[in-house]
């Protein structure tokens, strides 16, 4: 009987265990379901931050007015958002074609953007969010939350094919970014993703 109840163990662990692709470290159903409610809610609130001074600028100036906003302002409102939400969650937005080298991924991104990648081949559609638990270089222990990024015909006037950009539009870029990776896309394609970090005690405390 006690031998029966000890085979019990490790399948259980695997139904529980087995739901969500995780770095090293197993994450169960019940953290997938909270890291997702907060690392959702981060990532829409950078992504609102964002176009919302995006369009602003591209009133004030149109697009090339726009490219100077991105360039000078996408970090510090990143930084800006990550202060107002505090407890130590971090935010990056990151893309294997990225633009600003600050945006490369790290190896725990790459392995992420490759499952939405692989995702999207598969079944045409983006993955709906992938989630991590990984030891940072800071040493502490973070779930990392990833939303994945579509692209929109907005987005076409500054990641587009660059046959159909603006030219002055396309030059500007070249000349802020030369080594720029995140052009030629079309409309629908995976660009990249937004990444949230959360300390464990964050989702601990929930
Ligand atoms: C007005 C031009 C412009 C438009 C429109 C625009 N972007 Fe960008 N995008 C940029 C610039 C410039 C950067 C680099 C920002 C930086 O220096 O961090 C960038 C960076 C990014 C990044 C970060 C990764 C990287 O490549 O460095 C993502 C993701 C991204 N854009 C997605 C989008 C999406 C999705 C849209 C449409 C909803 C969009 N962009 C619309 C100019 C634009």
């Amino acid at each position: 009987m006690k031998i029966y109840k000890l085979l019990y163990l490790p399948i259980l662990s695997v139904l529980v265990f087995s739901c969500t692709k995780k770095d090293d470290v197993p994450i169960s159903l019940i953290e997938e379901m909270k890291v997702r409610e907060v690392g959702e809610k981060y990532a829409l609130e950078l992504l609102r931050t964002l176009k919302q001074n995006l369009m602003k600028a591209m009133n004030n100036g149109g697009p090339y007015n726009a490219v100077e906003f991105c360039s000078t302002k996408a970090q510090y409102l990143t930084k800006l958002v990550e202060q107002k939400i505090d407890h130590g969650v971090k935010l990056k937005r990151t893309s294997f074609k990225y633009r600003n080298p600050l945006n490369k991924p790290d190896k725990y991104e790459a392995e992420a953007l490759k499952i939405f990648e692989k995702y999207y081949k598969e079944y045409g559609q983006l993955r709906p969010y992938y989630i991590q638990k990984v030891r940072e270089q800071d040493g502490q222990y973070y779930y990392r939350y990833y939303k994945p990024l579509v692209v929109k015909p907005l987005c076409l006037i500054c990641h587009g094919d660059p046959e159909k950009m603006d030219p002055q539009l396309y030059q500007k870029i070249k000349e802020k970014y030369p080594e720029d990776k995140a052009i030629g896309y079309k409309e629908g394609d995976f660009r990249g993703v937004v990444r949230v970090s959360i300390p464990v005690k964050v989702i601990n405390r929930l």
